[in-house]
């Protein structure tokens, strides 16, 4: 099997910082993986280069076994990549309903039609519903973004982002922030995420990752310090000393 998403050598530099130095690795369709690390071990910098946000400095990424490098974000959401972003593309005074709307029809591949109605294009909204049911705002259809709770309005940044349809999901620390309940429900949100959705997820909280991910990828100073199954992970004393022993002083 192809893998959905192949990273080969891929190094950053910042002036003198290689914040990403080497990495390679491969993503298998409807794969949960998780990416972990200490604090600027660069897991924000490989998301940013997956997405076209920064520049490789070296190396490659095939996305679908055609390669990602060098296209801008919008044209690489086109292909099919979606990354929630904390806030930057919710309308605060736009209900639920009305947020996922627009998402599903501008969705990732195509562009707004300026001269129709969003309102009036069924697809959009059946697709808004059934996004809405998936990240449990259902029952939040008509709230304005801006009167949701922290823990909604990290829901709906996921629901925007599965709003377009995408292959590969991207989520940088979705339980960032939140209250033990509000992780919860994130945790369970996630555990439904559709499955032929391919999710790479950044996250620091371990009971989220070990529930959620098939395989994990530890980072360490832009380089990949282990890979494999949590339960792999879990045992493996250079993570401890590196990460997971270190957990308490976050
Ligand atoms: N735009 C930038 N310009 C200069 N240095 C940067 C830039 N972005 C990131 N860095 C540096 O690159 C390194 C990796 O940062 P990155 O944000 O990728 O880490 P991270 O693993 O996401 O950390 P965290 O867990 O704190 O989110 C850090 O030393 C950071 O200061
Ligand atoms: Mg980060």
């Amino acid at each position: 099997m192809t893998p959905l998403l192949q990273i080969q050598n891929l190094t950053r530099y910042f002036g003198a910082l290689t914040a990403v130095n080497g990495i390679s690795m491969a993503i298998e369709p409807r794969e949960r993986r998780a990416i972990i690390g200490p604090n600027g071990a660069g897991k924000t910098t490989l998301f940013n280069l997956i997405t076209g946000h920064l520049a490789p400095s070296a190396g490659a990424i095939l996305f679908e076994g055609r390669p990602l490098g060098g296209l801008p974000p919008h044209a690489v959401a086109r292909r099919g990549l979606s990354r929630s972003f904390q806030r930057n593309n919710v309308f605060a005074g736009l209900d639920v309903l009305e947020n996922l709307r627009l998402a599903a029809a501008a969705d990732g591949r195509g562009s707004f039609n300026l001269f129709g109605s969003v309102a009036r294009l069924p697809r959009p909204l059946a697709k808004a519903r059934e996004v809405a049911e998936a990240v449990g705002l259902t029952g939040r259809l008509g709230t304005p973004a801006g009167a949701l709770s922290y823990g909604e309005q990290r829901q709906l940044e996921i629901g925007i982002a599965l709003a377009t349809s995408p292959t590969l999901l991207l989520l940088d620390e979705p339980t960032a922030g939140m209250s033990p309940e509000e992780t919860q429900r994130m945790t369970r949100l996630l555990a439904g995420l559709p499955g032929d959705v391919t999710v790479l997820i950044i996250e620091h909280d371990m009971d989220v990752v070990f529930s959620l991910a098939d395989r994990i990828t530890v980072l360490h100073y832009g380089e990949v310090l282990t890979e494999g199954t949590p339960d792999a992970v879990r045992s493996d004393p250079r993570v401890y000393e590196v990460y997971l022993g270190t957990e308490d002083e976050r």
